[in-house]
C-alpha cells in the first residue's frame, strides 16, 4: 500500500478508487489546506493529488520526501507545479487535459455574450431595483454577427470555442506558438496572425495560453491600446496573463469596450478598480465548475497517480 495525500477536497469517487487499493490522507475542509499543514502533511507520500490553489514547489516534493513518485493535479493548467523540480527529483507531474474543455469553452462564450450584451450590467438594474422601461435606446449592446473572435492559443479549448463562435456566426482569426492541422483550419476557416495583428483587427480577443514566465502579462497596457476602442477581451486562461491593473484603466478610460474575466492575477482577491466598473463582467474561476467536468478531472487525476504507483505509464503526463 502506498500514501496518498490528497490536498484538497474532490468528488468521493475519485476518492474511493484511492482508498480501496492505498492509504489515503485527505483534506476535507472546503477552505484551502494551509502551507504548514500541507508541508507537514505531505512527509511521506508516494503520491500527491494536488489542486491549483497547492503551490507544489521545491520545497514541498523535499518534504514529502525521495519516495514520491507523482504529482497528480487535478487542473489542466498546472502553473502552480514547479515541473522542472519534479523532473530532477525523477516525479512525474500530470494534469488533466481533455475533460474540461467543453465546459471552459462553454463559459468562454458565456463571457463573450455577456461582455457584448451587458447582461450583468442588465442584471444589476433590476437587483438594485433601479428604475428602467424598455427603450429603443435602452442597454444597447453589441452585435456579433459577422465580428472577428481572435483566439490568443489555438489548443483543444480555444479550437472548442471557436466552433462554438461559428455557430454565432463570428469569424476567427488565431494565434499560436506551432502551426495547427489543416483540417482543423479548414474546419473553423481561420486565419493565423501574429498577436500584434490579432489584437488589432478583433472584435473580440479571448485568451486561452498557458501561464508561463513567457507569458506573463502577455496583455498589458500596449496591446490593451492596440485594441480596438470598441473590442472586448476575455479571459478564462490564467489571471496573470492579463496585467489587470492595466485592464482597469483601459476599461475605466474606454481604450477596449469591454471584459470578461473568469480569472484574476491574485485569486481570490480580485483587482479593487475592477470593481466598480460596468464594462467587465467577473466571475469567479468557474470555467470547470460543473458537477459532470469536475467528477471526469479528479477521477483523470487519480487514474494518472494510480497508473504510476503501479509501474505504468501515466494517461496524461505533463510534457513540456
Ligand atoms: C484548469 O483546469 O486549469 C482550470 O482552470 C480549473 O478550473
Amino acid at each position: 500500500m502506498a500514501r496518498v495525500v490528497i490536498t484538497g477536497r474532490i468528488p468521493s469517487e475519485a476518492v474511493e478508487m484511492l482508498r480501496s487499493e492505498h492509504d489515503v490522507w485527505a483534506w476535507e475542509q472546503t477552505t484551502p489546506i494551509s502551507r504548514a499543514e500541507l508541508l507537514e502533511q505531505v512527509a511521506g507520500a508516494d503520491a500527491l493529488v494536488t489542486l491549483l490553489t497547492e503551490k507544489v514547489d521545491a520545497e514541498l516534493l523535499d518534504a514529502a520526501g525521495v519516495q514520491l513518485q507523482v504529482v497528480a493535479n487535478v487542473a489542466v493548467g498546472y502553473n502552480n507545479i514547479d515541473v522542472p523540480a519534479c523532473r530532477e527529483r525523477n516525479v512525474i507531474a500530470t494534469n488533466t487535459p481533455g475533460v474540461l474543455t467543453d465546459a471552459t469553452a462553454d463559459i468562454a462564450m458565456a463571457l463573450i455574450l455577456m461582455s457584448t450584451r451587458r447582461l450583468a450590467a442588465g442584471e444589476r438594474v433590476i437587483r438594485e431595483q433601479q428604475p428602467w422601461q424598455w427603450g429603443m435606446f435602452f442597454m444597447l449592446g453589441t452585435s456579433i454577427q459577422g465580428r472577428r473572435l481572435g483566439i490568443v492559443g489555438m489548443g483543444q479549448i480555444g479550437a472548442a470555442l471557436a466552433r462554438r463562435a461559428k455557430a454565432f456566426g463570428m469569424t476567427i482569426a488565431y494565434s499560436n506558438r506551432n502551426e495547427i492541422a489543416p483540417e482543423l483550419v479548414q474546419e473553423l476557416g481561420c486565419v493565423r496572425l501574429d498577436l500584434a495583428e490579432l489584437l488589432a483587427t478583433s472584435d473580440v480577443v479571448s485568451l486561452h495560453c498557458p501561464y508561463s514566465p513567457d507569458t506573463h502579462h502577455l496583455i498589458g497596457a500596449t496591446e490593451l491600446a492596440a485594441m480596438q476602442p470598441d473590442s472586448f477581451l476575455i479571459n478564462t486562461a490564467r489571471g496573470p496573463v492579463v496585467d489587470e491593473a492595466a485592464l482597469a484603466a483601459a476599461l475605466r478610460h474606454g481604450v477596449i469596450a469591454g471584459a470578461g474575466l473568469d480569472v484574476f492575477e491574485n485569486e481570490p482577491t480580485v483587482h479593487p478598480d475592477l470593481l466598480d466598473l460596468d464594462n467587465v463582467v467577473l466571475i469567479p474561476h468557474l470555467g470547470s465548475a460543473t458537477i459532470e467536468t469536475r467528477t471526469a478531472m479528479a477521477i483523470l487525476a487519480v487514474r494518472n497517480a494510480l497508473a504510476v504507483l503501479c509501474g505504468d505509464a501515466a494517461p496524461t503526463p505533463i510534457t513540456v
